[in-house]
């Protein structure tokens, strides 16, 4: 069996864990520090939070900006449930908006669904492809939206508009416009889940790029706070000399990484840029390639003059199938040995949002690139047999349940 995803272990990683479970602290400490240094060097961005997870990193930066319920958060249609959860988890509304055929959030119809209520956006950058962030930040820059703005608290009064908050779960080391991911939106998530390009297990990280004149460095020191239970001192700190006292400033969140996944981490970004994302990337050529010899493959969008992805999940779709037809497809491809997923099955498909009224009749695109995709295994391990096989796997599948041949 090729599974979906294996986590990247070599023997770096196993020893940085071992030395981090015998240096006596396996809590948040040094490893977290250097796993946030090594991020701010792939994203420029110099202030960066790691927490336990992307779901928890965006529901504390929307919490931060003060969403609240009465409020409206654009999300895109098509994303995992976590994106829309956030927004739910501060008892705002999230409003959703199809996407383009490219998978990101359709900025054509994001004007019309802003409203007075609208307190940020979160565009997601599925599979790792960055959104249209310059269209983005048009749109909410206009005089047209920032007059409908109503900010409340400082947070919102300082900024003045909508705030942008990237869903950048999948795209840590893409590019736009030649600038990486981290640094494209007011704040960025990132996430570290067992089946990212970089895991620590579960984990995720909030980089901190507000516009002037918001003082980043202060931001992260709270948003660092407010993941400890709004402790004065984390348990580090408290452990360097006779530093036991401290306070409680904030009714915080219990939401800080660990050292003992940050190791892992850690072990991994060190060889990111140079072997890991390389690799991914060779295998989407192999991919594409592979493709290229059948008129029913629709290789995802991965490269363009203004955006370069992070290679997280090669979205292949078949033209003029149904979802049916698709599901048939991947059960004769399991058949053969071979795991693969979908990404994602949209929001109002799901019974959560169905039942807030949701329809997935009103979100033609996201549903018609569902119904047609299959996501296929990308991780450096696998070996350019392994992508033959498994090319060799969707075709012999497809031509089953299409009665070609
Ligand atoms: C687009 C998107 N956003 C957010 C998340 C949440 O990430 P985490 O599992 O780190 O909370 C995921 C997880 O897969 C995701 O795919």
């Amino acid at each position: 069996m090729i599974p979906f995803y294996l986590p990247y272990v070599n023997d770096d990683i196993i020893d940085n864990l071992i030395e981090t479970i015998k240096s006596g602290w396996i809590t948040t400490g040094p490893q977290v520090k250097i796993l946030q240094e090594e991020i701010a060097i792939i994203t420029g961005v110099n202030h960066v939070l790691c927490v336990n997870s992307a779901s928890s990193a965006l529901t504390l930066a929307l919490h931060w900006f003060g969403v609240k319920p009465g409020d409206e958060v654009i999300i895109p249609a098509y994303t995992f449930a976590a994106t829309a959860l956030s927004v739910l988890h501060l008892g705002a509304k999230p409003i959703m908006v199809d996407i383009k055929d490219d998978f990101c959030i359709d900025t054509a119809n994001l004007a019309s669904a802003i409203t007075e209520k609208t307190k940020a956006i979160i565009p997601v950058d599925i599979a790792g492809l960055p959104c249209d962030y310059n269209e983005i930040y048009d749109v909410v820059n206009s005089k047209e939206i920032r007059s409908k703005f109503q900010p409340l608290g400082d947070n919102q009064k300082k900024l003045g508009r909508i705030l942008i908050l990237s869903d950048a779960a999948h795209s840590l080391g893409a590019k736009y416009h030649g600038r990486p991911t981290g640094s494209l939106a007011d704040i960025s998530v990132f996430s570290f889940h067992a089946v990212k390009n970089i895991s620590s297990a579960e984990g995720g990280a909030i980089c901190i790029n507000l516009p002037q004149p918001f003082d980043n460095k202060k931001i992260y020191d709270f948003l660092r706070v407010v993941s400890f239970n709004g402790q004065t001192k984390d348990a580090y700190a408290k452990t360097m000399g006779a530093e036991w006292k401290y306070d409680i400033i904030y009714p915080g969140y219990k939401i800080n990484m660990p050292d003992i996944l940050a190791s892992i981490a850690v072990a991994q970004i060190q060889v990111y840029k140079k072997k890991l994302l390389p690799r991914r990337k060779e295998i989407f050529s192999l991919y594409d390639k592979a493709f290229e010899n059948y008129d029913w493959a629709i290789a995802p969008p991965t490269r363009t003059k203004k955006k370069e992805t992070s290679y997280h999940v090669y979205l292949l779709r078949i033209k003029d199938i149904t979802e049916s037809q698709r599901d048939f497809i991947i059960e004769e491809i399991f058949r053969n040995g071979v795991s693969v997923n979908v990404h994602f099955q949209p929001l109002p498909m799901l019974t959560v949002f169905k039942n807030l009224g949701y329809k997935i009749e009103d979100y033609r695109l996201s549903y018609k690139n569902y119904s047609i995709e299959i996501s296929l295994p990308v991780y450096p391990q696998l070996t350019n047999e392994n992508i033959s096989y498994i090319v060799e796997c969707v075709v012999k599948a497809y031509n089953k349940v299409l009665g070609k041949k």
